[in-house]
């Protein structure tokens, strides 16, 4: 039988995920702005930006500039995304540390997200992979629609973990199960990291759930009790992937903190300087921030955070 993790590392993933496919600027003071405040609240590993296509996601065209002004704290990772082997140079250049590659367990949306076949993505991922570790970066591997396909619908366990095992195989030292559209429940998400965990040990696994559904929370939970320690989050609920139509935004890192701190797993992360950190991504993008804590634990709240949560409004 598994533990339950007694420690969870909280990995956020709302500069990159949360800001991708925001239809509007979001300038570079505001990215380093929500970074500075996220390092404030104890994260310790916030993935900041992307050096993909500035022609497909345009909203990570600045990551360069990103990285070059970032004040990197110790201690703080800050992955990037790199699809290919120009990405890769490019955030070397911006003095990129970790990266992130990214493949997914559905044909289709392989196609649709970086035009390419599964195959040929690790085709690409290799000769990436390889540089990325002469040259001392560690990196991490996705697995996009790990509980469902936005284009082919289901997605079998076993194609996730033998894509996860793949990528483990070209120098992964951690995998992230990307529920990338929100649509599995507990028990799918289960099935999943089940089949996953057959090739992939625990320590190397990371939960990466959007919540569509509403469902995030409940799959994370679940997947804890496989010993999983690593979950991914966005700062505010930001998020939704440009390739995946109706996919909402990534499970929100406080509600993701609130519900661990009532498992009493620790995780060295202050929930009210995310709220901080929400309400400040959140004035800056003109709306209400996505997640249920902060809008109890929000500036606008009459209940004092100390004092327990009181009914939503609505
Ligand atoms: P392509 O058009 O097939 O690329 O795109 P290409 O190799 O044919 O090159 C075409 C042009 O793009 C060339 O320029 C290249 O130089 C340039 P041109 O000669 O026309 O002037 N180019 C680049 N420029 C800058 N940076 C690069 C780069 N590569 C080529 N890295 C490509 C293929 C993979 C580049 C493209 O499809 C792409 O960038 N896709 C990224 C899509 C993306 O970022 N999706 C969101 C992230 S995934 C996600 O959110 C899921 C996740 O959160 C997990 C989950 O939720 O499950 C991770
Ligand atoms: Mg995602």
């Amino acid at each position: 039988m598994a533990e339950w993790p007694s420690h969870v590392t909280v990995f956020e993933v709302g500069p990159r995920d949360g800001l991708q496919n925001e239809p509007g600027e979001v300038g570079l003071e505001v990215k380093l702005g929500l970074i500075e405040r996220l390092a404030d609240a104890g994260l310790t590993a916030i993935e900041a930006g992307a050096f993909v296509s500035p022609k497909w996601v345009p909203q990570m065209a600045d990551s360069g500039a990103l990285y070059q002004r970032l004040v990197r704290r110790p201690g703080v990772r800050y992955p990037a995304l790199v699809p290919n082997e120009i990405g890769l140079a490019r955030a070397i250049e911006a003095g990129v540390t970790e990266v992130a590659v990214f493949a997914s367990a559905s044909e289709t949306f392989s196609r649709k997200n970086i035009n390419c076949s599964i195959e040929e993505s690790f085709a690409r991922f290799a000769p990436v992979c390889a540089t990325a570790r002469a040259h001392g970066l560690d990196i991490r591997g996705y697995v996009s629609c790990a509980l469902g396909c936005p284009y082919q619908g289901a997605v079998a366990p076993g194609a996730v973990a033998a894509v996860a095992a793949r990528l483990v195989a070209l120098g992964c030292t951690e995998v992230s199960l990307g529920d990338t559209i929100g649509v599995g429940t507990p028990r799918q998400a289960l099935a999943m990291a089940d089949a996953v965990l057959e090739q992939v040990p625990a320590e190397r696994l990371a939960l990466h759930f959007h919540n569509t559904y509403g469902q995030a929370l409940a799959n994370i939970y679940a997947c804890l009790s496989r010993g999983i320690a690593v979950v991914d989050s966005a700062v505010g609920g930001l998020g939704g992937c440009p390739y995946a139509s109706g996919a909402s935004g990534n499970v929100a890192t406080e509600d993701v903190l609130y519900m661990l701190d009532g498992l009493g797993i620790v995780t060295g992360v202050d929930l009210d300087r995310v709220v901080a950190a929400a309400v400040f991504v959140s004035e800056a993008l003109g709306r209400p921030p996505g997640s249920r804590v902060a809008r109890v634990r929000g500036p606008r709240s009459p209940t004092p955070p100390d004092q327990g949560v009181p009914p939503g409004p609505d």
